[in-house]
């Protein structure tokens, strides 16, 4: 395929929890701007790559997959513009995963990166389900069987995205031109803290924000935010670095001259984590609360739900079609 063909733009989440705020600014912000800029635009439900680490919990990742499309659904992702699909439907996905595994191996997939975090955060040990290993490579398929190139994902993805184009050349490159180079998009902010300062937001650690939480569940949550431990008394003076108010502030406080102002007073001394708490509590509602309200009515209409992705996945399986007699040619293995 020349590379002169049109960017196809191609993201997914995997249904195991809602998502936070840490998926808007890493992830999300940027699918609604692609949409607006590119006339081929996929969204996936990831559920089999869900189903790695949760073969147990089929139950878990389906009412999750409806989670996860009210929530793209809600911040705005249109499914006029961008085509909502499940991973699961379209079997090309995993017939063209067959043949990516040929292509890496153990010892590859055992060093990139994400892998190896994600193995260490749920404690695989060597017990580690070969899905789940070689994830990196379904996800290429995820990715190419539609012909996309631009992938916006969070910084924690970067690796898998690496390895994908590792996977591009050596097909391109035993078979034949077939495939491009894929590019990730990345935010400003590809990752958000979680509330307790430690780590990235994440479902599994229970440190994030929900863009489907009540105002009672941000009061709590910002309540308990990591500040600046030092910052005792109310003249003392406060820092800013790494104090997750302020970095949440940074993330979604429109007004970024009041942001300014109130970093300054801070650091001086004289202003107390509650009263940047309680301004946080404010900007974060203001902006949750629409997608919030978004999500509820559209949760009134499973049948619409469905519609769209039924609709969608016809769509997503042509083109999985498609390049499917391309790279059953490409590997002599297109019989009959
Ligand atoms: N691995 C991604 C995540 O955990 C989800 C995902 C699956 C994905 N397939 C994809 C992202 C293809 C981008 C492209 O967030």
């Amino acid at each position: 395929m020349p590379s002169n063909n049109p960017t196809i733009v191609l993201t997914g989440d995997r249904p195991t929890g809602k998502l936070h705020l840490g998926h808007y600014v890493g992830s999300i912000q940027n699918r609604l701007k692609l949409q607006e800029q590119h006339d081929n635009c996929f969204y996936m439900i990831a559920d089999i790559q869900a189903l790695t680490d949760n073969a147990a919990n089929p139950e878990k990742v389906r009412e999750n997959t409806t989670e996860v499309v009210l929530d793209n659904l809600a911040t705005g992702l249109d499914p006029e513009k961008t085509t909502f699909f499940i991973q699961s439907q379209i079997p090309e996905i995993a017939e063209l995963t067959v043949l990516f595994l040929n292509l890496v191996t153990l010892a590859r997939l055992r060093r990139n990166p994400t892998v190896k975090d994600e193995m260490k955060q749920k404690g695989f040990g060597e017990n580690v389900p070969a899905g789940f290993l070689t994830y990196p490579v379904s996800q290429a398929a995820d990715i190419l069987f539609c012909n996309s190139n631009l992938i916006p994902v969070g910084e924690d993805q970067l690796p898998v995205i690496e390895q994908a184009n590792e996977i591009v050349h050596k097909f391109n490159s035993l078979y034949g031109e077939t495939f491009r180079e894929i590019k990730p998009s990345l935010t400003d902010t590809p990752r958000l803290v979680g509330i307790d300062g430690q780590s990235k937001a994440g479902k599994s650690l229970g440190n994030a924000i929900y863009l489907s939480d009540t105002p009672q569940e941000i009061e709590k949550k910002v309540m308990k935010m990591y500040t600046d431990p030092d910052h005792i008394n109310l003249n003392d003076p406060g820092k800013v670095a790494g104090n997750v108010v302020f970095t949440y502030l940074d993330a979604f406080a429109p007004d970024k001259k009041e942001v300014q102002e109130l970093k300054n007073h801070y650091q001086k001394g004289g202003l107390g984590d509650v009263k940047i708490k309680r301004y946080l509590i404010e900007v974060l509602e203001d902006f949750i609360a629409p997608i919030r309200e978004k999500r509820e009515s559209l949760s009134q209409d499973p049948s619409y739900i469905k519609e769209i992705l039924i609709k969608g996945t016809l769509k997503a399986r042509e083109s999985a079609i498609e390049t499917m007699k391309k790279v059953r040619h490409a590997i002599k293995i297109d019989h009959f």
